[in-house]
């Protein structure tokens, strides 16, 4: 089964960023541990990350139409982008959201998200294995 991997701005640059708060692994590293762990548990993964408010939007309409269920990591668009969060209020399949940090633990304004409440679920604060852990309750959603 095909899902959506989501991305949101600045995590194209992981290598750049606190690995204390994000991990060890850049971008393409991350990626193929999703598409290998994805595959485990056979879903084919697509893979995206964005910088574009615009463009994540242009791919939750896409999971809309198509039923795809989506794994999402909107990055900071997690706390104030209420037009993310309308877009994913339109995918019917379940979508995930997840954070590879504990963003609870850290500075006040990243104690809102403004798209748990249209989520399955949230899962935060793992480093890569956020990822690993969405994709294992996807499954169960799924079954
Ligand atoms: C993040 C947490 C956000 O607060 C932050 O803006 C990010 C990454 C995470 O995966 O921990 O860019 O979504």
């Amino acid at each position: 089964m095909k899902i959506l991997v989501l991305n949101g701005p600045n995590l194209g640059r992981l290598d750049l960023r606190d690995s204390k708060l994000y991990g060890n692994l850049n971008f393409t590293q991350l990626k193929d541990l999703i598409s290998s762990e994805g595959e485990k548990l056979g879903f084919q993964c697509d893979v995206r990350q964005s910088d574009s408010e615009v463009e994540i939007i242009s791919w939750l309409h896409e999971a809309a139409d198509a039923k795809l269920p989506v794994i999402i990591n909107p990055a900071a668009f997690t706390h104030y982008s209420y037009a993310i969060r309308d877009a994913a209020d339109m995918v019917t399949a379940p979508l995930i959201e997840v954070h590879l940090s504990n963003p609870l633990a850290r500075e006040e304004f990243r104690h809102t998200s403004v798209i748990s409440g249209i989520a399955s679920g949230t899962i935060a604060g793992f480093g890569p294995d956020s990822y690993r852990l969405s994709l294992i309750a996807m499954a169960n959603l799924l079954k």
